[in-house]
């Protein structure tokens, strides 16, 4: 009877190995593959994000789309308490609030958004890793190249698919509808100075990244829904 050769001796058996192991990788890149879509929010505080997100999601499942909302900092438990950390008025040094927004998002990542894009939902989600670029990069001085690399390591690389950004020139658009709603955090207490900052920041990264859609947070909240829609439907 003849011997089998090993396998991996010789260019057939040498082949049919670099086969299998193409096959495993392409395998495990389809299971890694989304199907759903990521759709991000962008923009200072009380730009009306969190109103632009009921409303989009109100028009996807009307489409019979399942959607999910989260948001950053929190969406985990863990993300969650180190919110609460973030947002109180306790002094923080620009890295380690870069940390910190960072554990909360490879927390989001990982447990929460990996999940439900395999499964197919539009997940909105009110603030990502641009946040991080424009608040800890360019306005709080950490530089861009150290966010991106910080932002790598929390998403592993998961993109967001979509961007809304609400700009608003005027700052005081923004702390008007704040203050109606009572006591503000640590960011929203921030002087105008900053705010101004974090628009400028905004705008600098939507010039050379095309996912992102800049739409003008003084319009009302209808028109502002209309327009995104407009643009996700393309998406879909
Ligand atoms: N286009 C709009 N015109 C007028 N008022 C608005 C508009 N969008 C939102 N608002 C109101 O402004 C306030 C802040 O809006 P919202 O909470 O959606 O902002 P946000 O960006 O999520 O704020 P935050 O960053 O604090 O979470 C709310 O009272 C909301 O009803
Ligand atoms: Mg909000």
């Amino acid at each position: 009877m003849r011997s089998l050769a090993p396998l991996g001796s010789g260019t057939k058996g040498a082949r049919l190995l670099a086969q299998l192991r193409r096959a495993r990788i392409l395998s495990s890149e389809m299971r890694m593959r989304r199907r759903g879509l990521l759709i991000t929010f962008e923009g200072g505080d009380g730009t009306g994000k969190s109103t632009q997100i009921a409303l989009l999601a109100l028009a996807l499942r009307k489409k019979s789309r399942r959607v999910f909302i989260t948001r950053e900092p929190g969406g985990t438990a863990l993300g969650e308490q180190v919110r609460k950390i973030l947002l109180s008025g306790s002094a923080i040094h620009p890295r380690s609030e870069l940390l910190l927004f960072e554990a909360s998002r490879a927390e989001l990542v990982e447990s929460v958004l990996r999940p439900k894009l395999q499964k197919g939902n539009v997940v909105l989600c009110d603030r990502f890793e641009d946040s991080s670029l424009a608040y800890q990069g360019l306005v709080r001085g950490l530089g861009l190249a150290l966010a991106k690399s910080a932002n790598h390591l929390a998403t592993g690389g998961l993109k967001s698919d979509f961007i809304v950004l609400l700009d608003t020139q005027r700052s005081e658009t923004s702390r008007r509808r704040l203050k109606k709603r009572g006591k503000m955090d640590r960011f929203e207490s921030e002087r105008a100075s900053f705010h101004r900052r974090v628009r400028q920041a905004y705008l600098k990264l939507a010039k050379t990244d095309r996912r992102f859609h800049i739409y003008p947070a003084e319009l009302s909240k209808d028109e502002i829904h209309a327009r995104i829609w407009r643009d996700i439907q393309r998406l879909l």
